[in-house]
């Protein structure tokens, strides 16, 4: 599915959708989203919506020094936390063994967003999303879900 958006409220609004959609559809198992696009497309933007829309009450901000957070959810049955990476800074995904993050993926009631998720493509599960951001213009951007196979 594509989304236009034409301005960052634009996909705040659709991130917000997506989260629900998201929770409603995926009964507790986890979900990881790979957030692809150049620097400045909106993945951060995106993820702090989606969270907010999640009952996340904690502020999102980038984990681009410490790579991963985790927040907790309260706003949707069967999901429990959410974590956020930003993986712009690894050269391996081996750099995410430490973090525990091949297990975390596995886990019930988990949501998993990752920024620069092509960085670390080969520990993320065979039935990942992917959403895909293009910057079109200052404010436009193309915004494709779609499921990774
Ligand atoms: N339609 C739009 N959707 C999302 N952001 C937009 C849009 N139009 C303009 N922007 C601006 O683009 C910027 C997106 O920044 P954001 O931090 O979300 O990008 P990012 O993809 O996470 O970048 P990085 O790779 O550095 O982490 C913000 O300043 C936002 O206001
Ligand atoms: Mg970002």
């Amino acid at each position: 599915m594509m989304y236009v958006s034409h301005s960052p409220e634009d996909t705040q609004r659709f991130a917000r959708e997506q989260a629900m959609l998201f929770t409603r559809e995926g009964e507790g198992h986890p979900i990881v989203i790979a957030l692809e696009g150049e620097l400045g497309a909106g993945k951060t933007t995106f993820t702090q919506a989606f969270a907010e829309a999640l009952g996340v009450h904690e502020h999102v901000k980038s984990p681009t020094f410490v790579l991963m957070k985790h927040y907790h959810i309260v706003g949707v049955p069967k999901y429990h936390t959410l974590y956020h990476l930003d993986c712009y800074r690894l050269n391996s995904s081996a750099d995410l063994l430490p973090l525990g993050t091949g297990d975390i993926i596995h886990l019930p009631g988990t949501i998993i967003l990752i920024e620069w998720a092509e960085r670390v493509a080969d520990i993320l599960p065979r039935n990942h999303w992917v959403v895909h951001i293009d910057h079109i213009a200052e404010q436009e951007r193309n915004i494709t879900v779609k499921q990774n196979n």
